[in-house]
């Protein structure tokens, strides 16, 4: 049998959920009784079942190999890694033990500036200094895309004391890297890359969607198999590439300081399963979804006003390729926004998009999608557009356009001078003070507005009139400003 159909860890825990043991240790609820009656109906008794501890006997213990490190290790060969590590609080727990491994304190590593929170937050952990490389921008819709191999190049020529470098491929609205010579370039300026593929966990497992970044000479990868692929909300992997310069040991160590000693045994089961699950029949089920994603692609391409905007971006700066499973619908040609759209969705048909900005709405498809689903979506949209436009003609648009926050061109270039690390400015002496009177001083807190949520702000970083301007701009359009103590931004929190 191939190896990769078995799934150690799941059914080591669903036989001794089912086998009727004295459980004489935790959780309290002893897989059932002691939980609100609510909460089982809920969540069903198989699961409080196959909640247990680590170390029981017959699971952990007694056994040749324990059924988590074969787990993993089967994780391992099916994605092309050295080594997998289950992980229990997401991909930010990856991202936290990549910048204590990586980043210790007074080592600087180069960042993309879009990175996800966790990357800074991992450096103030840390103590290490970030250096920041801007992706590439669309200001036509206002994404942001991938790192430039001779963007990096460059900051990497500036930078000769970076040891690492911290990529996202896919980005949120599925744009891919060209990782091969991201690759190249990091490793002839002697660091080892790293690679955020959070939103490609199922990369490299069907040749219609992009090859993984492991298979392309990133030394570290971390998948966030929640977001998609099948495993539970809260569960990810931790990839180290075949011929890896990151240092496994510190890597392990790290992950043991940022992980709960209590890891849930169901968050583990679920990686298991979603990695048999994409090894053993992930290109079939990748086969009906993109077969299903023809007849929604039609319908939206029959819509009035939407048009896909996924495959017409490759390449362009920073897309060199594009994840199918990712729908990123340009909204404009209907007269309305995507809030509008988004919201008329919901109200009219139940289908709620991953996400609507001003001129777009992004669909986020699994990799098990079934046709009839995908086609019932197509309709919805198709309807919901068509009303949409007869609303607009008609004069009585949906939202109102003062409700609407409008894109900010986002400050992507390291336009601020990190002066002191992250972890410095975030655990010193601080003080809250207006606005207007921050040029100059230094950030001890991280600020993005939203749409669309890149940081302009980190602490450590000076801030300049530029950041300013670009947060009163924020505020004038109705972003929401994520991170900020006072979201109002009539105070801001500065280094003492
Ligand atoms: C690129 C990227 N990395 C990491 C994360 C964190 O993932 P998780 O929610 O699994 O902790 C996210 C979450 O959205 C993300 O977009």
């Amino acid at each position: 049998m191939d190896p990769q159909s078995s799934a150690p860890y799941l059914d080591a825990i669903a036989a001794y959920g089912s086998r009727g043991s004295g459980r004489m240790h935790v959780p309290g609820h002893k897989g059932g009784p002691g939980a609100d009656p609510g909460l089982r109906a809920a969540i069903g008794e198989r699961a409080l079942l196959m909640d247990v501890p680590q170390g029981i006997y017959g699971v952990d213990l007694g056994v040749d190999i324990a059924p988590q490190l074969r787990a993993e290790q089967l994780a391992a060969e099916a994605y092309g890694a050295s080594r997998s590590w289950f992980l229990t609080n997401g991909a930010t727990q990856g991202n936290h033990a990549l910048a204590l491994a990586l980043a210790p304190p007074g080592r600087t590593v180069v960042v993309q500036r879009n990175s996800h929170a966790s990357v800074v937050d991992g450096l103030v952990l840390s103590g290490g200094r970030p250096q920041f490389v801007a992706p590439a921008y669309d200001d036509a819709i206002g994404i942001a895309h991938t790192v430039e191999p001779a963007t990096l190049d460059d900051t990497l020529s500036q930078t000769p004391e970076a040891s690492a470098v911290f990529v996202v491929s896919p980005t949120y609205f599925g744009v891919s890297a060209d990782i091969p010579a991201l690759a190249e370039v990091a490793h002839r300026h002697g660091c080892a890359l790293v690679v955020d593929q959070s939103w490609g966990p199922h990369f490299g497992f069907h040749p219609d969607v992009p090859e993984s970044a492991l298979r392309q000479g990133a030394d570290a990868v971390l998948t966030s198999t929640h977001k998609m692929a099948g495993s539970l909300t809260q569960s990810a992997i931790l990839h180290a590439g075949l011929d890896t310069r990151i240092d496994i040991a510190a890597v392990d160590r790290a992950i043991r300081l940022v992980r709960s000693t209590s890891p849930n045994s169901l968050l583990l089961a679920s990686l298991d399963g979603a990695r048999r699950q994409l090894a053993v029949h992930g290109e079939p089920l990748l086969d009906r979804t993109l077969r299903g994603l023809v007849e929604l692609l039609g319908r939206i391409d029959r819509s009035p006003g939407l048009e896909v905007v996924g495959p017409t971006l490759k390449g362009s700066p920073g897309v060199h390729d594009v994840d199918p499973l990712k729908v990123v619908i340009d909204v404009r040609g209907t007269g309305s926004t995507g809030y509008a759209i988004g919201q008329a969705l919901g109200a009219w048909h139940d289908v709620h998009p991953e996400l609507a900005t001003d001129t777009a709405v992004l669909l986020v498809l699994g990799p098990a999608e079934r046709p009839d689903d995908l086609a019932m979506v197509g309709l919805a949209m198709e309807r919901t557009a068509a009303r949409i436009v007869e609303e607009v003609e008609a004069g009585k648009a949906q939202i109102d356009e003062d409700d609407v926050p409008r894109i900010v061109e986002p400050l992507i270039a390291p336009q601020s001078e990190t002066v002191i690390p992250p972890r410095d400015a975030f655990l010193g002496e601080a003080e809250a003070i207006p606005l207007a009177d921050a040029v100059g001083r230094i950030s001890a807190e991280s600020i993005a507005g939203y749409p669309p949520g890149i940081p302009a702000l980190l602490p450590g970083e000076r801030i300049t009139p530029a950041v300013v301007e670009h947060f009163r701009a924020l505020l004038e359009a109705g972003a929401r400003l994520h991170g900020a103590h006072d979201p109002t931004l009539g105070t801001i929190t500065v280094v003492r």
